[in-house]
């Protein structure tokens, strides 16, 4: 099988499971291989403004069950299942911004920049990220990227998952503060996933045809 049928192949074996066999782990070393995936993705300049909580706890568990209907199959037999955090307000002169360009980019942070004036530019005009549920649902937007990497490449290895938007965003970040497992004022629940080993065929894809959802443009 060449590179370009091996690529189809994945995409095609990555479905949304929605029944988990429990008794079947993920590895130390694919379960790293997939973190280390979501560590190395993309994001709108490099701001990475994502956090990986694992979720372990039981009654953490227990309580997220009703109000996160999405989840359920998940949390029912999943072996991992993750909660992505998108970082609030990464503004140009934000500690965060600050600390990534820093101790990340390794560039001296100078609030005076063209960099911080180019940014604070883009944000304000090219894509008006002028308030707290704009700039978190920029973030928010970035946490896919990592998302679909780990999906991915748990389906390479033969592992798999669902995505997961089907929660109460709010019921869930007070949950997560009830367990200390959140800073609020920093953070925001963006997106879930659950992965594991199905206990289900892989149901062949649904997707609209080619000529629908692409078009060159000359
Ligand atoms: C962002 C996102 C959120 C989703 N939320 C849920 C969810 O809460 N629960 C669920 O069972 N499936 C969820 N899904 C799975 C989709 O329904 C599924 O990906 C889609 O129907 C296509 O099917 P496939 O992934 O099996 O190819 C979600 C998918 C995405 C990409």
């Amino acid at each position: 099988m060449d590179k370009n049928e091996e690529l189809i192949k994945v995409a095609n074996r990555r479905y949304a499971t929605k029944k988990f066999n429990p008794d079947k782990k993920i590895s130390d070393k694919d379960w790293q291989t997939i973190m280390e995936v979501a560590r190395l993705s993309p994001s709108s300049m490099g701001f990475a403004p994502w956090k990986f909580l694992l979720i372990e706890n039981d009654d953490l568990k227990k309580e997220l069950y009703d109000h996160a209907w999405g989840a359920q199959n998940s949390l029912d037999g999943a072996d991992k299942f993750v909660i992505i955090l998108a970082k609030k307000n990464v503004t140009p002169t934000s500690k965060y911004v600050q600390h990534i360009s820093e101790d990340v980019q390794n560039h001296s942070f100078d609030p005076n920049s063209a960099f911080v004036a180019k940014l604070q530019d883009f944000q304000d005009n090219d894509f008006k990220l002028n308030d707290e549920r704009t700039l978190f649902e920029w973030s928010a937007r970035q946490t896919y990227i990592p998302l679909a990497n780990m999906m991915d490449a748990a389906a390479t290895l033969d592992i798999d998952s669902c995505p997961i938007e089907g929660f109460n965003r709010e019921q869930v970040e007070n949950i997560l503060n009830k367990y200390n497992a959140i800073d609020l004022n920093e953070w925001g629940v963006s997106v879930m996933a659950g992965f594991g080993y199905r206990d289900q065929d892989i149901t062949p894809k649904k997707r609209q045809p080619m000529d629908e959802i692409y078009k060159v443009i000359k």
